[in-house]
């Protein structure tokens, strides 16, 4: 009998059916249907995010943890389950290590006040790369102004990418954290952070890992990726503004003080002694951002939904299109070409203004970004001051993007 294999049918993504369901998409600007390019910036949010947002406050806005009635019930659960559901989209091993924040900016900041302010010393070195976020250095900075501690830097390539030799050398007893991003929002290089870690750790020092723009695009496992610390933002990953989640290792948010008094993150409160609540509100002060966390669940849903393979998949296809696409231009040059690389393009186009071809692109319906993306050091380091980016997310299209080629090649004729 001749046996037949299962035929496994790779299932691609029906991009039409996911344009529908983000009716920002169906505006015009300038008199021309809107093409969005600024998704390292803030993603489009689906129906279901936006839906989720207007039910809580038409059904059951109350304050959570607190109450007893109805309202107050549901809305902890509803808030509650949004932890868990983040909880499993990085693999954390408990619920407990899922701090909300206002964003990866609060998540890093925390760190820096908490744990940093605990450990680190005169003369203790912290190691961040020249690819950072402006939010990954200046805590750091702040730090180590009021400890008299020292900033290390990786060096970054030519084509963006970390020099991983380089990090090596600068490991040292005296290193006490390395705090690096997993992908530049700048360039799209995507770091080697698993190598990274394993170093760090060798040499004794904790991790935290930026995850605000890798968690839309990338498989995240925090415990297979074994850092310390871990940010991200639901904004960057179709869920709305206001929300983050920092993950910690269970013992170190243990021993940490708290970031921010308030309620909430209190056991007991006397005028002699206050005691702490357990995790996560130990670090969780105040009336928390309900609707948006609320929210976020079904940006989660969303992202799980299509499958992250799927979604890698489509928007490689898209960066390798868009890269041989934008190199046809004469006197464009891309910046970062890392063999790594999230959906992100930045490029620079010879004699012309990156800001001035921002305004002409948003004229012909094309939202780019242009200059330092937060990132002045690493254009320092290319000796230049900025960039125009064009980010791809799972809406967008190759038509999109022979939208933005045709474009800025009328823009280069006219203004020749
Ligand atoms: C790599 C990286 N890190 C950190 C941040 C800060 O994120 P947020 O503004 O959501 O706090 C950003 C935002 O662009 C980013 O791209």
């Amino acid at each position: 009998m001749v046996m037949i294999e299962p035929v496994t049918i790779q299932k691609g993504l029906d991009i039409d059916a996911i344009r529908r369901q983000f009716p920002i998409l169906n505006r015009e600007v300038e008199g021309k249907t809107l093409v969005y390019f600024d998704n390292a910036a803030t993603s489009q949010k689906p129906q279901s995010v936006i839906d989720a947002l207007v039910n809580y406050y038409t059904h059951y806005n109350a304050n959570v943890h607190r109450g007893n009635h109805t309202l107050a019930d549901e809305a902890t659960r509803a808030m509650e389950r949004s932890r868990d559901a983040a909880r499993e989209f990085i693999n954390a091993e408990a619920r407990e290590q899922i701090i909300f924040t206002r964003g990866t900016t609060e998540g890093i900041n925390l760190v820096a006040s908490t744990w940093g302010r605990q450990n680190v010393k005169a003369g203790d070195e912290i190691i961040v790369s020249n690819i950072e976020h402006h939010s990954n250095i200046v805590p750091w900075q702040i730090l180590i102004e009021e400890k008299g501690a020292v900033l290390k830097v990786i060096p970054v390539n030519e084509k963006g990418e970390l020099i991983i030799e380089e990090y090596k050398k600068l490991l040292s007893p005296k290193t006490k954290l390395v705090a690096v991003n997993h992908a530049s929002n700048a360039l799209g290089t995507i770091n080697p952070v698993n190598e990274i870690i394993d170093a760090a750790h060798e040499a004794g020092a904790v991790v935290l890992i930026d995850g605000a723009q890798s968690t839309v695009h990338l498989n995240i496992d925090v415990q297979a990726m074994d850092c310390d610390f871990f940010a991200f933002s639901s904004h960057k990953m179709y869920g709305p503004t206001g929300v983050g989640v920092l993950y910690g290792k269970r013992e170190l948010l243990e021993s940490m003080p708290p970031f921010q008094g308030g309620g909430e993150m209190i056991k007991e409160v006397t005028f002699e002694k206050t005691t702490y609540n357990d995790l996560p509100y130990k670090y969780e002060a105040g009336t928390p951002n309900i609707a948006d966390i609320i929210a976020f669940k079904a940006a989660i849903d969303f992202v799980n939904e299509l499958g992250k393979k799927n979604i890698k998949q489509y928007e490689d296809d898209l960066l390798q299109y868009g890269t041989n696409q934008l190199k046809q231009i004469p006197g464009l040059r891309i910046v970062g070409e890392a063999k790594e690389k999230v959906s992100v393009i930045s490029f620079i186009v010879e004699g012309k203004s990156a800001y001035d071809m921002g305004l002409l692109l948003d004229g012909a319906g094309i939202a780019v970004r242009t200059g330092h993306h937060c990132c002045q050091p690493l254009m320092n380091r290319f000796g230049i001051p900025g960039t125009i980016r064009a980010s791809f997310g799972v809406y967008n299209t190759k038509g999109e993007i022979d939208r933005l080629v045709s474009s800025l090649k009328g823009i280069l004729r006219r203004n020749a």
